[in-house]
This record gives C-alpha cells, structure tokens and sequence, in this order.
C-alpha cells in the first residue's frame, strides 16, 4: 500500500522534523492540503509552502488543491514542486482542459471526489487519468470520522478502473487509520493518506508502516 501523510497534521513549526520522520519511514509520498477559504471554509498553506517541503526531501509530493478553478494554478503548482495534482471534480468546469494541462506540465493528473459526487460520473475521463482521489470526509478539516458509503464507492471505482482498462490509481483520504484503512485496501485502494492517525500517534512511524503493510 503506497503511503501518503497529509502535513495538515504535522506541527508546523518543527515540518523539517515532521518530513524527516516521513522519510524514515516506509512511505513513499507526502500529502499536501491547499485550501482557499471558498471551495472549503478553510485556509491551510500555498505555494511557497509547497516550495519549501518539497525542497527538504524526495519524497513523492501529492498536492490536494482544494480550492475553486485549480486549472488556474497547474503552473504554481509544478513549479512549487509537486509530482502529483488533484483537482476537485467540483472545483472544474472544464475538467478535461484542466486534466490534460496537468500532464503537459508534466505532472501526475489527480481527479477527487467529494462524498456526495458519484463515481460514475468519471467515465469519460477515467481513461485520462492517473489516479482518483475518493474523500471519505467532506474536506477542510484533519481529525473527522471515515464516512463509510466510500467503501462502495472504492468497489463501484475498482469496476470502472478494470473495466475501462484505465491504470488509474485510487487514493482515499479522511479519517483513514489502521481498521478504516484495511477496509479500504480490501475493497480496492492502492494509497491512503492519513493525517492524524500517523501525527497524532505516538509512534508516527510504526503508524505509516502499519498502513503501508496493508
Ligand atoms: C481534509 C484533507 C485531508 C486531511 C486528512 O480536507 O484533505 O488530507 O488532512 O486528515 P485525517 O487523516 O486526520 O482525516
Ligand atoms: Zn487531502
């Protein structure tokens, strides 16, 4: 299972301790919350942000755009670092556009999901790409309870994936810790993001390998 801790949970006066204690662990990817304050009524951290974590490691960094009209941002977004980008399907309008510039940017295209948008609404895009990112808590906000109609949405995405013979990637985020996530690995997920379940454990690390043991 591809591992990807969500910083929102880090303690941001000590991220270069918090991303060191992620590189010694056995995930691969480091989950990045952008918020705007309007798609969700939060503000979290930008581009100089991203910048500067990316900058302090390799590791794989997962941008989570959670923010109105992201095709506005695919540049800022590749030039602050970030390997993968996630679009809100309810933040596009024109989500094709917005997918394809991702890739000629040269990053990895992420489609997410709120709880309430249904999977099938993907089915003309699913082949364009890399990975679906499922929310199983309306986003925002670290720390809320899995909401567990997304175990069928996982399934109904498995179905549309082989199906179609995409290679997309199914991604869940949102109250996600060692029981929610194994239900996730068994009904199709290939990576979980996880905030306080590894911050606010008292071994992080031992919390990321048991996730990535899944
Ligand atoms: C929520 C964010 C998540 C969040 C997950 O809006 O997208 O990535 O940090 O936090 P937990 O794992 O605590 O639910
Ligand atoms: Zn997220």
């Amino acid at each position: 299972m591809i591992v990807s801790p969500s910083l929102l949970s880090a303690d941001f006066t000590n991220l270069r301790r918090d991303i060191d204690m992620v590189r010694g662990s056995r995930a691969t990817w480091l989950h990045c919350d952008v918020m705007d304050g309007v798609f969700v009524p939060n503000i979290s951290f930008g581009f100089p942000v991203i910048k500067a974590i990316a900058s302090a490691t390799d590791l794989v960094i997962d941008a989570h755009l959670m923010i109105v009209d992201p095709g506005r941002y695919v540049d800022a977004v590749r030039d602050a670092g970030a390997h993968i980008m996630n679009v809100h399907y309810e933040g596009c309008t024109h989500l094709h556009r917005v997918v394809q510039s991702i890739k000629a940017a040269g990053m990895k295209a992420g489609v997410t999901l709120n709880p309430a948008t249904p999977v099938a609404l993907l089915s003309d895009i699913i082949g364009d790409v890399d990975m679906v990112l499922l929310m199983s808590v309306n986003p925002g906000f670290s720390g809320q309870s899995f909401i567990r109609h997304t175990l069928v949405k996982i399934a109904q995405l498995r179905k549309l994936i082989d199906e179609s013979g995409s290679k997309a990637l199914i991604q869940v985020d949102g109250g996600i810790n060692l029981s929610t996530g194994a239900e996730c690995a068994a009904a199709g997920a290939d990576v979980l993001v996880a905030g306080n379940a590894v911050f606010r454990a008292e071994n992080p690390v031992e919390a990321i390998n048991g996730l990535a043991a899944l």
